[in-house]
């Protein structure tokens, strides 16, 4: 029923310094009903909300769903006994809005996901594959170099099984991979990117990192340097992960949680035949790059 993730939104103590953070990553900003959005340029969708708190929190997550699925998401929230609630306060009405078994409140359009940026096709002489003649590749390497979608997001969770069977059974999305059980929880949404959600198992609930599709392996590089000329911490990077096989580069938010970009994600066919897999946690994590920092996994969002 899920087809894909459309935005998320976190409580921030401090606008002015989202606002700056955003806009250096590469997204657009602007004010709605109150709270800073973020946009990814040339692309007409909402990806991040911004509601002013005394601390970050995770606040919602709002996924599209296929078209004409809300009768049966109804029916299946009213089966697990999950009631529709009122949205928050700093959200939108639309759509239905629910709790997961944490209490975020997860919010479910009914529409579809908008186009991302087009961008051009890149003629490549790597491995096997001479396409590119006569042309030097530096000269438009790095002209397109900003996020064109937010692609994923994980989340902090004490209760990953419990929270994998409400968005599986309940919701429709179906597990990609796993670390190590239920250490990490890769879900996906059908057709499309190998993951879209998923779970970091934790003390607690919270929100540990949202990714954004760009362009080129160039784009991830050009942002990352962008990224660290204006003064912000890298995370982790440039590497390339084994599940999901992406290029990533995670930049540190201002709250302790990462912003990633990524490139070159597997993508799960139509015919959904994708064999999960449940990884050993020394192979899972990257097949190249340098060492995971000590602090990754650390969920630094306030209890409660
Ligand atoms: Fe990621």
């Amino acid at each position: 029923m899920i087809s894909g993730l459309h935005h998320y939104a976190l409580e921030v103590p401090d606008l002015a310094v989202a606002e700056g953070f955003l806009q250096d990553f590469g997204l657009e900003t602007g004010e709605k009903d109150g709270s800073l959005v973020a946009m990814c340029p040339g692309r007409q969708q909402e990806q991040v909300r911004l509601v002013e708190a005394p601390a970050k929190r995770l606040h919602h997550v709002t996924f599209t769903l296929r078209p004409g699925t809300t009768d049966a998401v109804r029916e299946a929230l009213e089966r697990s006994g999950t009631p529709v609630i009122e949205p928050p306060p700093g959200a939108t009405e639309d759509g239905l809005w629910l709790r997961d078994p944490d209490g975020t409140a997860v919010q479910l359009l009914d529409e579809p996901q908008a186009s991302a940026r087009p961008v051009a096709e890149v003629l490549v002489n790597m491995g096997g594959t001479r396409q590119r003649f006569d042309v030097a590749q530096w000269r438009t390497a790095t002209e397109d170099v900003l996020p064109r979608r937010l692609g994923h997001s994980l989340l902090f969770t004490a209760q990953p099984a419990r929270m994998t069977d409400f968005y599986t059974q309940v919701l429709g999305l179906r597990v990609s991979d796993t670390i190590h059980h239920d250490l990490v929880t890769f879900l996906n949404a059908g057709p499309g990117d190998h993951h879209v959600f998923g779970f970091i198992s934790s003390t607690h609930r919270g929100f540990h990192h949202a990714s954004f599709e760009v362009p080129s392996i160039d784009a991830i590089a050009v942002g990352a340097d962008r990224m660290r000329a204006k003064g912000h911490q890298a995370g982790w990077g440039l590497g390339r992960h084994v599940i999901g096989s992406n290029f990533f580069f995670y930049l540190r938010d201002p709250w302790g949680s990462f912003a990633e970009y990524f490139h070159d994600l597997d993508y799960i066919p139509e015919s959904c035949a994708w064999e999960a897999r449940d990884w050993p946690e020394s192979d899972a994590l990257y097949r190249w790059g340098p060492p995971v920092p000590d602090d990754f996994g650390r969920n630094r969002e306030v209890e409660g």
